[in-house]
Formats: structure tokens, C-alpha cells, sequence
């Protein structure tokens, strides 16, 4: 223990309260490309901050997230490099200007008892965080190549600022990989208030849960391509949430208390447009708040199916108005009452009427899927209440996450003597794996800084016989549960035979399996061995380079496994190189995405996203009741050159896509990944979904209107299913948005939105 825990120890003592497990275990991550004596880990009190609610720690703080000399900030792309995660003890840190962590920074706050970051009365800078400062007119980083990154446990205050100036708790533009989860944002409810919570302007988003937004103008001022969000509480906010612009959103479990406006979506673009694609508002509630929804959306708003919304399960307790639209006044009147399902859009399915304004029959959830208060859902794990003997280090257990040194036998060790009770923790490093990790009923493993698992070597080498790197449960139908937490798997050099993920858990529905924020990364990062140096993106070239095959499938969700909850995951198959100062952009072939084959099925997909696999994105067969909120795909930039038939062999035993056979008489470019298919199965619960195809070899002119957005013909197939339930369809990029059976059932054409096409309700039968 070094001498400031240590006091901290004693202080903590003092009051009766223990320090988080993460301030007193050891720290011992190492990041092998950053240099030597690089630290990981950062306690801010060990750079001078007091937190006593009195000293400006502003400069101690920065110095924490700074300290390493070569960390990623002022004009930095991107990179994996120089990870960090800076820890907060409790406390009240006063922060006079904005704090601005580089790249791959994590900023940890105790969960038992929050840190509060407070704005001095004369607080300088764009939010107390902020997290893509505007150095320039531009962003400092591309908001849509912000990964890998974290935020969880924080009060952020503004109430020391005057409430007719101008004040941001967080700005957050950021994409895939990232979260902001337990935070308060404290805000003066004056009338004069113009302060906002959260702000984010852009990005590709993304996941966020468990968040308090307390006066202010407004909670939320939010603008980015998709999201889902959860566990939001709005108190006495003039606006809960601006919805600034988005091509898809998910919304679950919102609550406003006393607010004016709940949700406005009504906002508009150029010329007399929408800015808002669609909103989906799910198990939520609106108490003695004027309006609950705000809207644009009317038969003749432009484009055609922007601002598409659908409620369901939403709960008014004295609200004078449910949904009203800018210009039509009241939609839906209010009262105090629970709203099953109503919405505004287009629908294709259940009716041939095609557009809808009103009530819909609301979705028969199984009860599988269903937990307290709608579908069921649990916030990661932060084991808040363990102490750190409770951890076993991998690094203690020998493993070195040098990136070089085979780490197989020590990790699958340090897995064993965990699994008796206590939590992995992962310290941040690069651990080459060799062979399979087995993960028995009972594990549970968290990350410091999202370390990487890598797959390596022959064992991985068989295109025609993957074999699992992580491998959860050693047979299909072992029962128990498991709790994986911020890591990331993915592969070193060549792994054309790697499955990186294995699911065989039958985990009991009502104690699901979870995992959060465990994500897959192929190739594009320093220790993958496939960057620029190996796999420069070859335009115009159908060549298929055997040492840019970095894994056959990303996740496999085996027949006799089930009850998964799947939150913030992210399944990337690199398509440039993140260390590169203009990102550069790569050619990296991955078989698969995720491929859930579980007969028992109950399975929830929060917030999870898969791109550029090669055949499909995600591909479900034989299965039932599956929950999605907002998923998101990408075809790969290279296809049609190859496209996807070639190198992965067609394996009839995994379902695959046989694209030589279906695309025979389909016009345009079809031979190309599925950004969704699901066969022979039933029950399924869609709450968004994104599937995107921007590129045609690299050049993007096919996804625009113009070019009649033909960057391939399908990229959603439904067959031979039943119960099929989707609110929140967005492709883009596809000539066909959906097919059943082998004929399109909708065009974008006819559904035209912000960027993508909608279809808001979609009923398979
Ligand atoms: C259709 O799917 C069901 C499972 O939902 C399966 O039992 C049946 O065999 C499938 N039919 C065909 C023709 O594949």
C-alpha cells in the first residue's frame, strides 16, 4: 500500500467506510508499447488533489491523466498505446476549468460513496469533463473514432456557476466502446437556468445507463448516430433531453419528475427538414411534467419517415399532454395513465396501411424476458460491496500481458483459482493466448483499462476448423453463471481458425449470464501484428491477403446455451489502423460476427454492435425469445472486392450464408455481408436497429441518394420465421431494407429518413 492510500485507509477508518476494492488492490497493469515505468493506474490524490471541497485540484487532476509524457490528447488520432484509468477516491474535487482525459482513458469514481467534481462560481472551459475538446474549430478527435473509454461514479455540479451562464457537466462526443454510467449531474433549477448536463454534439454511439440529471435547462442535449440509454432520471429540468439530431435511438427506463418538456424530438434540419430520424421510448415513466413527448412528425414533414417515435409501456402521472407536435398541437392526450403502445411512422408487415399515426397493439413480451418493472436488465457489476482480498491478480498468477510471452497456462490458472469464489481482475495488458481458455459456471472477470485476451499461433490457423479462445462452459449445456466485465479479445498475427468467444453456459433465466463491456477488436491496434505495415487497405483489389485474416467468428452462441444478458458490446473487426496519426485506413477479413444458435434461447442484447464481418454481422438460427435495444452493424469497406464468397468456406453446420447459391437472378451487388439474418426462429424483440453499408471499395458515393444507395442489394433476411417484432429498422446503404423469404419487403426508397431509411413497425406474423 503506498503511503497516500494508506492515509486515505486510515481516514476512510476514521468515518466507518471502506475504500473501493480497485484504490487498495495492487496496481500492476502494464502497457507494453507506452515505455518503461508507464503507469496505468492513476490515483488523483497521488498527483496532489485533496478533494476537501476547498483546493482548486484542477492541475492535480490533469497532471493524473497526463502524467506518462506520451498520452493522446492535442492532435492525437487515436491509440491504444497509452491507456489509463484514473481513479477518484470520495471526496469533493474543486475543478475551475475543463478536464480533458486523452484518449483510452478511463475515470473511476468509489460507487459507495461518489466523488463530487464541483465548478468553481468562475469555472472556465466546454464542461467540467470533456471528453472531445474543441482545441480548434473542430473536434480534437473524430467524434466516430472515439472508442475505448469510461466514465462511471461521478457528481458533477455546476451550482457554483451563476444560472444565466452558460455551464456543461460533460461533453461526450464519442462512439462505439465508450459509457458514462452512475453519475448525477446536479444543475440550478432557477428559471433562469441555461445549464446542461450532458452534451454531445456527434458520434456513433453507443450505451449510457444510470444517470441523474437535477434541474438545468436541460438534463440532456443529445446529438449522434444510435444509441441506447437506460435508467435516466430527470428532476425539475425545463427539458429532460434535447434530441439534437440521430438516425436511431433507444430510450429505457427514462423518468422525469417535475420537468416541462420530457423528450423533444421536434427538431429541425435544413430547409424545412427534421433532424430527428426515430425515437423509441420504452418502460418509462412521466410524473407532473406539461409535456411528455415532443414531436415533428406529420404526414407531410420532410423527409418522409424522419421523426418516427414509438412508446410502449410509458407511465403519465399528471401530465397534461403525452405527445404534441410542433405544429399540430396535441397528438395524445395526457392524464395519469399508462400508454401501452402508440406511434407515428411507417409500418410494413401488419397492415397495408402504410403509414401510422396512433395507439399499435404493444409487443406480447415473454415472461423470460420480463424482470420488475418491463424487460429485464442489470447495470455492470462493480462488486462495490467485495474488498480487495476478494480479487485474484492475473498478473500475480503469472501472467505477464507483455504482448509476447504465452500467457495461456497462467491465465487459464489465475481463471481456475478465481473461479473458487473470488473476481479476476485482469490487469491492463496484451496476453498472448495460445490455445483455448476454459471459463467455468461461477467466473467472474473484470479489466483494469480494457485489457486485451489476443489469439496466436497455428492453433488458430485452421480456416476449416475454428477453435474457441475464450470458451465459456466446456460443453454446450453447462449450467451456472458467469460475469465478464471490461475486456476486450482479439487476435495476434493471423487467426483465420479463431472463434474468439465460445458460449456454452445454460445460465437459468431469471440469474442470467452477463457480460458488459466486453468487446472484440480484429487487427488495427499495436501487438495485433495487423496494421498499415501489414495490411494497408488494398483498393481495387479482390486480392485477399492470408495474413489479414485475423478470426473466423467473433461469438458463438452454442444450441444448448441460454439466458445471456449482453450490454455495451462491441464486435470490431478493424477498418483502420488505430495507432496511425491519419488513421489509415485497412483491409482485415473476419468471418463472422456473432452467430446465436441456442435452441432454449432468452438472450438481451443492450447496446451491442458488430461490424465488418465478412458473411454476416449477427446471425440467429433455431432461436427464440431474444431482446435487442439498438443494435448496429457495417458491411465491410472492401466488398464487393472480395465480396463474400470468397475465403470463408460455406459450413452448412453453422447455417452459413450461401451466397453463391441465394444471389443467383438478384441484381446489384449481393454477394455482400448481412448486417441481420435470422432463420428457423421465433420471438424476437427488436427495440432498434441500425444496418449500414456506407462503402463500395472504399469510395462511399453508393450510400448516398443520388447514387441511389446501392452499396449492396439486401442486408436484413428474414426466413422461415414467426413473431418477428422490429420498431426502428435504419439501413443505409441498401437497396432492399428487409427480406422475407427471399422477396424485399420494403425499399429505402419509400422510406426515406434523416440519413437511413426507417420502417418504425415491422410484424413478421
Ligand atoms: C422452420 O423453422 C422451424 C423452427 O422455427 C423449424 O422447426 C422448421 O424445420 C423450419 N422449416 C424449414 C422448412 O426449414
Amino acid at each position: 500500500m503506498r503511503f497516500s492510500t494508506f492515509l486515505t485507509a486510515v481516514a476512510s477508518l476514521a468515518v466507518g467506510i471502506n475504500a473501493y476494492w480497485l484504490e487498495d488492490v495492487q496496481h500492476q497493469g502494464v502497457a507494453p508499447f507506452a515505455g518503461d515505468g508507464y503507469k496505468v493506474f492513476r490515483n488523483v490524490k497521488d498527483y496532489g488533489a485533496k478533494g476537501d471541497g476547498s483546493t482548486d485540484d484542477t492541475a492535480a487532476i490533469a497532471a493524473a491523466m497526463n502524467d506518462g509524457g506520451n498520452r493522446c490528447l492535442q492532435g492525437c488520432a487515436s491509440t491504444t498505446t497509452t491507456p489509463a484509468v484514473v481513479y477518484f477516491p470520495s471526496g469533493t474535487y474543486i475543478i475551475s476549468k475543463s478536464i480533458m482525459p486523452p484518449y483510452f482513458t478511463q475515470l473511476i469514481g468509489d460507487p459507495a460513496q461518489r466523488p463530487v467534481l464541483k465548478a468553481s462560481s468562475n469555472f472556465q472551459g466546454f464542461g467540467l469533463i470533456d471528453g472531445n475538446p474543441y482545441f480548434t474549430e473542430n473536434l480534437n478527435w473524430v467524434s466516430t473514432n472515439v472508442f475505448y473509454r469510461q466514465m462511471r461514479n461521478f457528481v458533477i455540479d455546476t451550482t457554483a456557476i451563476a444560472p444565466g451562464t452558460a455551464a456543461t457537466g460533460i461533453h461526450w462526443p464519442t462512439s462505439q466502446a465508450t459509457s458514462l454510467i452512475n453519475i448525477e449531474f446536479n444543475m440550478p433549477t432557477d428559471a433562469s437556468t441555461v445549464h446542461v448536463g450532458l452534451f454531445c454534439e456527434s458520434g456513433s454511439g453507443g450505451f449510457m445507463s444510470d444517470l441523474t440529471f437535477n434541474g438545468g435547462a436541460a438534463g440532456a442535449s443529445l446529438g449522434n448516430q444510435q444509441y441506447t440509454m437506460r435508467n435516466l432520471v430527470f428532476n425539475n429540468c425545463k427539458t429532460g433531453i434535447i434530441q439534437l439530431w440521430n438516425w436511431g435511438w433507444t430510450y429505457i427506463n427514462l423518468q422525469f419528475n417535475n420537468c416541462g418538456t420530457g423528450i423533444d424530438i421536434s427538431a429541425p434540419g435544413a430547409d424545412n427538414t427534421l433532424a430527428v430520424g426515430s425515437a423509441i421510448i420504452l418502460d418509462s415513466s412521466f410524473k407532473d411534467t406539461q409535456v411528455a413527448v415532443k414531436t415533428g412528425y406529420t404526414t407531410s414533414t420532410k423527409p418522409d419517415t424522419a421523426g418516427s417515435v414509438i412508446l410502449e409501456n410509458v407511465k403519465l402521472d399528471n401530465v397534461p399532454t403525452a405527445v404534441e407536435g410542433v405544429d399540430s398541437g396535441s397528438l395524445l392526450a395526457g392524464g395519469s395513465m399508462t400508454i401501452a403502445a402508440w406511434g407515428q411512422g411507417h409500418r410494413y408487415g401488419s397492415s397495408a396501411d402504410r403509414q401510422f399515426s396512433g395507439d399499435i397493439a404493444a409487443n406480447t413480451r415473454p415472461a423470460s424476458l420480463t424482470g420488475d418493472n418491463g424487460y429485464y436488465s442489470r447495470s455492470k457489476p462493480q462488486y462495490e460491496d467485495l474488498a480487495a482480498s476478494d480479487f485474484v491478480s492475473a498478473r500475480s498468477s503469472g501472467a505477464k500481458g507483455d504482448g509476447t510471452t504465452d500467457d495461456t497456462a497462467a491465465l487459464q490458472s489465475a481463471i481456475n483459482s478465481a473461479a473458487n469464489g473470488k473476481v479476476l481482475f485482469l490487469d491492463y495488458g496484451l496476453y498472448k493466448v495460445t490455445g483455448t481458455l476454459n471459463i467455468p459456471a461461477g467466473a467472474k472477470i473484470i479489466g483494469e483499462g480494457y485489457p486485451i485476451i489476443m489469439a496466436s499461433g497455428d492453433f488458430f490457423g485452421d480456416i476449416n476448423n475454428p477453435k474457441p479462445l475464450l470458451q465459456v462452459g466446456a460443453n454446450s449445456g453447462d449450467a451456472g453463471q458467469v460475469e465478464l466485465t471490461d475486456f476486450v479479445v482479439g487476435n495476434k498475427g493471423p487467426a483465420p481458425g479463431a472463434k474468439l468467444i465460445e458460449w456454452n453456459l445454460a445460465s437459468d433465466a431469471a440469474k442470467p449470464s452477463g457480460m458488459w463491456e466486453v468487446h472484440v477488436r480484429v487487427g488495427g491496434f499495436r501487438g495485433s501484428d495487423m496494421l498499415i505495415e501489414q495490411c494497408l487497405k488494398k483498393a481495387g483489389s479482390s486480392t485477399i491477403d492470408p495474413n489479414c485474416i485475423g478470426a473466423n467468428m467473433m461469438m458463438h452462441v452454442t444450441p444448448k446455451a441460454s439466458g445471456l444478458y449482453m450490454e455495451n458490446t462491441w464486435l470490431w473487426s478493424a477498418d483502420h489502423d488505430i495507432e496511425d496519426k491519419t488513421n489509415t485506413q485497412i483491409t482485415i477479413f473476419s468471418g463472422r460476427g456473432l452467430y446465436i444458435e441456442s435452441t432454449v434461447g432468452t438472450f438481451w442484447l443492450v447496446g451491442t454492435a458488430s461490424e465488418h464481418n465478412h458473411l454476416y454481422n449477427y446471425q440467429f438460427a433455431n432461436t427464440k425469445n431474444i431482446f435487442v435495444s439498438m443494435f448496429q452493424t457495417e458491411t465491410p469497406y472492401y466488398q464487393p472486392l472480395p465480396n463474400a464468397i470468397e475465403p470463408f468456406p460455406v459450413t452448412a453446420s453453422l447455417n452459413d450464408p450461401d451466397f453463391a447459391a441465394s444471389c443467383s437472378g438478384v441484381a446489384g451487388n449481393c454477394a455482400e455481408s448481412w448486417g441481420l439474418r435470422i432463420i428457423d426462429s421465433s420471438d424476437f424483440f427488436i427495440y432498434g436497429a441500425g444496418h449500414y453499408s456506407f462503402f463500395n471499395n472504399y469510395d462511399t458515393t453508393c450510400s448516398t441518394v443520388e447514387a441511389g444507395e446501392n452499396c449492396q442489394s439486401r442486408i436484413v433476411s428474414l426466413e422461415n420465421v414467426s413473431n418477428i417484432n422490429i420498431y426502428g429498422l435504419n439501413t443505409i446503404g441498401s437497396v432492399s431494407m428487409l427480406e422475407k423469404d427471399g422477396s424485399s419487403v420494403a425499399s429505402w426508397q419509400d422510406n426515406v429518413n434523416v440519413y437511413p431509411a426507417n420502417i418504425m413497425l415491422y410484424r413478421s406474423g
